[in-house]
C-alpha cells in the first residue's frame, strides 16, 4: 500500500505545544505514532515529535473509515493529522498536553514503519550497544532529544558570547600536516601526491597562531577535533572544541573573558549563577592536596602529606617508600568509622591496587576502640604525629599509601578519594565546582621515550622568570598555562604563547628536537614567526564535556549524535571498513595485514 501524501495539509504546530489556550482551534501537527489504543468507538492515538506528545481522538461522530484507519496504525509510523483541539475528559497532569486532546478529521499515514528492536520511551533499559546500532531511533527518545536541543542552545550562547565581545568565527582547513607531538594522528592519503599523507587536526593550534600573527585578533572556532587514543568515557576519536585565540594578551586577559563565557553560558542555558571569580589554584597544590591536576573540590578529604613525620621511622613499608624517593601520604575519612567496616577498607584496598598502590594503611577510630593495620609498627611519637596531622578524632577512619614512586601515592589517593566521596554520599549534587588549575610544569618526563615532552604543547611559554632555565633544569620550568576544571573534569585548557622564534627554537631544543625536524615539521611557522607576532594566547574547551557536565550525563556519547564507541567503530554505518582494492590502488597502499 502507498503512503498517503502531505497534499492539501501544512503542519500549524508541534505536537508537545498545544495547550487549553488552543481548545476550539483547527490545528494541523505532525510526527511518530508513540502508541495507539482501540476501544471499538474510541481511538486514542499519542503523537510524538521533538517538542512532545499530544493525544489524538477518534470517537463515535469520526466517520467510521477514519476511526478504523486511526486504529490500524503501528508504533513509530509517521502521521500527519487534521483536527480540532478539544478539552480531555479524564485529564493526564503527567503530560504538558494533558489537558486537550485533538479530535481528528483528516489523518495520513505518511510512512509505515516496522516494529522497531526496542521501544522510544525514556524509561529504558537498553543496552548501550543496541541504542547505538540504531542510533537514529534512540534519537527520537525525549531524553536524546532535550540533551542535543541543549547542546545547540550552548553552541547558539557560545557564538553569541564570543561574537558580542569581538571575536570572528573563522574555519581553519581540516586536511593538514602531520606533527605528531601529543596523540595520533588520523592520517589521510593523498591521491596525487604518493606515499604522502595529510593528517586531521588534533587541535587548531598553530593555524590560529597564525591567524594572530595575520592581525585578527579575536578568533573563536566550534572545531572539530581528531585525536587517535585510548577512548574513556570522557573521551572520543573525534570530538568538538569551542577554540578561542587572543593578541595582546595576558594569562588574566585569557582566564577572564573566558570566565566570562562560562558564566554567560550557564546563566543563559541553565539560569545558574556562577559565583566569581572562579578559584585558582597552583598545580603543585592541586596534586599535594588532592593528587590531581584536575581536583574535585565538590568535597574534603584532603590529601596530607605524612612523609617529613616519617622520616625516621623503623617501618619497612613506610621507610622503603621514602628510602626510593617517594611518600607517605594519607586521607582521613572523617566520622566514617562505622560505615567504613574492614570488608568495605578491603574494598577500597581494591581501588588503591588498580593505581598500582602496594596496599592500604589504615586505622579506625570507632567508639567501641581502635584497630589499625600498621600502628603497631610505629613509635607512639610517629602514631600521635600522624594522628595530628590527619586531625584524627573518634569516629574517623585513616587511610595511608605509601610508595617509592610519589605518582603513584598520589594516582591511588587521588581514584580513594573520589571513591570515597561518591561512596561517603559527599558530593552534593546538581552543584557545579569550577577552578583555575594555573602553573603547570611546561615539560613532563616521558620515560619510555627517555626525554622531556611538552606538558601542554610546544608552542606555550615559559613563565617569564623561569627562561633561564630552559636549558639547565627544565624539569624546574613552569608554563603560562592553564587548565579550567569543572567537577574534577579537564574542560579546558590553554596557554599564552611563545612569540619569539628564539625562544620557540630553545623550547624545540629543550623537547630534542634537532634542527632538520625542527624545519620539517615547523618550518612555515619558523619562518612565519620572522615576520612580526603580536604576544597571544588562548584556550580550548572540550565542547562535549562541557554538555555533559552541564547536563549532568555520565558519559559524552549521551550528548554527541553519533558517537563512536571504545573501539573507536561507530556501531550504526560499522565503519571503520575495509575498501575496495582498486580505492587503495588510486593512493598507492597496499594493506599488509600480517605485519
Ligand atoms: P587540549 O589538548 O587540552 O588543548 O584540549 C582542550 C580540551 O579539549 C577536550 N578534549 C577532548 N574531549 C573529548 N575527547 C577527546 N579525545 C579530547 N581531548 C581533549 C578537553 C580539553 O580540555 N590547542 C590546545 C588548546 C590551546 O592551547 O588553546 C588543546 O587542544 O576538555
Amino acid at each position: 500500500m502507498l503512503n498517503d501524501t502531505m497534499q492539501g495539509l501544512s503542519r500549524t504546530h508541534y505536537c508537545g505545544t498545544l495547550r487549553e489556550n488552543h481548545i476550539g482551534q483547527s490545528v494541523t501537527v505532525a510526527g511518530w505514532v508513540q502508541k495507539n489504543r482501540d476501544k471499538g468507538s474510541l481511538v486514542f492515538v499519542d503523537l510524538r515529535d521533538r517538542t512532545g506528545i499530544v493525544q489524538l481522538v477518534f470517537d463515535d461522530s469520526t466517520p467510521a473509515e477514519l476511526r478504523k484507519k486511526g486504529a490500524s496504525v503501528r508504533a513509530e509510523y509517521v502521521l500527519m493529522a487534521k483536527g480540532t483541539v478539544r478539552e480531555r475528559a479524564s485529564k493526564n497532569p503527567d503530560l504538558p498536553t494533558g489537558n486537550i486532546e485533538i479530535l481528528v478529521e483528516d489523518l495520513r499515514i505518511l510512512s509505515r514503519a516496522e516494529t522497531p528492536p526496542f521501544e522510544i520511551t525514556d524509561q529504558t533499559n537498553v543496552k548501550e550497544e543496541l541504542r547505538l546500532r540504531y542510533r537514529y531511533l534512540d534519537l527520537r527518545r525525549s531524553e536524546m532529544q532535550r540533551s542535543l536541543i541543549m547542546r545547540h542552545r550552548i553552541v547558539k550562547a557560545t557564538r553569541d558570547f564570543y561574537d558580542k565581545h569581538g571575536f570572528l568565527e573563522l574555519e581553519t582547513p581540516l586536511l593538514i600536516k602531520s606533527t605528531p607531538e601529543g596523540a595520533r594522528d588520523y592520517l589521510v592519503p593523498s591521491r596525487v601526491h604518493p606515499g604522502c599523507f595529510y593528517a586531521l587536526p588534533q587541535s587548531p593550534q598553530l593555524y590560529k597562531q597564525l591567524l594572530m600573527l595575520a592581525g585578527y585578533d579575536r578568533y573563536m572556532q566550534i572545531a572539530k577535533c581528531f585525536r587517535d587514543e585510548d577512548l574513556r568515557a570522557d573521551r572520543q576519536p573525534e570530538f568538538t572544541q569551542i577554540d578561542v585565540e587572543m593578541s595582546f594578551v595576558d594569562e588574566n586577559d585569557v582566564m577572564n573573558i573566558n570566565e566570562a563565557f562560562m558564566v554567560y553560558v550557564f546563566k543563559e542555558v541553565l539560569g545558574i549563577d556562577l559565583p566569581t571569580p572562579f578559584r585558582r589554584i597552583p598545580y603543585a597544590e592541586a596534586m599535594s592536596r588532592y593528587g590531581s591536576d584536575k581536583p574535585d573540590t565538590r568535597f574534603g578529604l584532603e590529601i596530607t602529606d605524612l612523609s617529613s613525620v616519617l622520616k625516621d621511622t623503623e617501618f619497612k613499608v613506610f621507610a622503603n617508600a621514602l628510602a626510593k624517593g617517594g611518600s607517605v601520604r594519607g586521607i582521613n575519612a572523617k566520622g566514617a568509622a562505622d560505615t567504613l567496616t574492614r570488608k568495605e577498607i578491603d574494598k577500597l584496598t581494591d581501588v588503591v591496587k588498580t593505581y598500582r598502590a602496594g596496599g592500604l594503611a589504615f586505622t579506625r577510630l570507632t567508639a567501641d576502640g581502635e584497630s589499625s593495620s600498621y600502628e603497631k609498627f610505629l613509635s607512639e611519637e610517629e602514631k600521635a604525629a600522624i594522628r595530628t596531622a590527619l586531625g584524627a578524632e573518634t569516629g574517623d577512619v585513616l587511610l595511608i599509601v605509601a610508595d617509592g614512586n610519589n605518582d603513584t601515592v598520589l594516582n591511588s589517593l587521588c581514584a580513594l578519594r573520589v571513591h570515597l566521596g561518591q561512596r561517603l554520599n559527599l558530593i552534593p549534587e546538581n552543584s557545579f565546582d569550577l577552578l583555575w588549575v594555573v602553573d603547570f610544569p611546561l615539560f613532563e618526563y616521558d620515560e619510555e621515550e627517555q626525554r622531556y615532552v611538552a606538558k601542554h604543547h610546544p608552542f606555550t611559554s615559559p613563565k617569564l622568570e623561569d627562561i633561564d632555565k630552559l636549558e639547565t633544569d627544565p624539569g624546574a620550568c613552569r608554563a603560562r598555562a592553564y587548565d579550567l576544571v569543572l567537577n574534577g573534569t579537564e574542560v579546558g585548557g590553554g596557554s599564552i604563547r611563545i612569540n619569539d622564534p628564539l625562544l620557540q627554537q630553545r623550547m624545540f631544543n629543550a623537547l630534542g628536537l634537532d634542527e632538520e625536524t625542527q624545519r620539517e615539521r615547523f618550518g612555515f611557522l619558523l619562518e612565519a614567526f620572522q615576520y612580526g607576532v603580536p604576544p597571544h594566547g588562548g584556550m580550548a574547551f572540550g565542547l562535549d564535556r562541557l554538555v555533559m557536565l552541564m547536563l549532568g550525563k555520565e558519559s559524552i556519547r549521551d550528548v554527541i549524535a553519533f558517537p563512536k564507541v571504545q573501539n573507536a567503530s561507530d556501531l550504526m554505518s560499522r565503519c571503520p571498513s575495509p575498501v575496495e582494492e582498486k580505492n587503495l590502488k588510486e593512493l598507492h597502499i597496499r594493506v599488509d595485514l600480517d605485519e
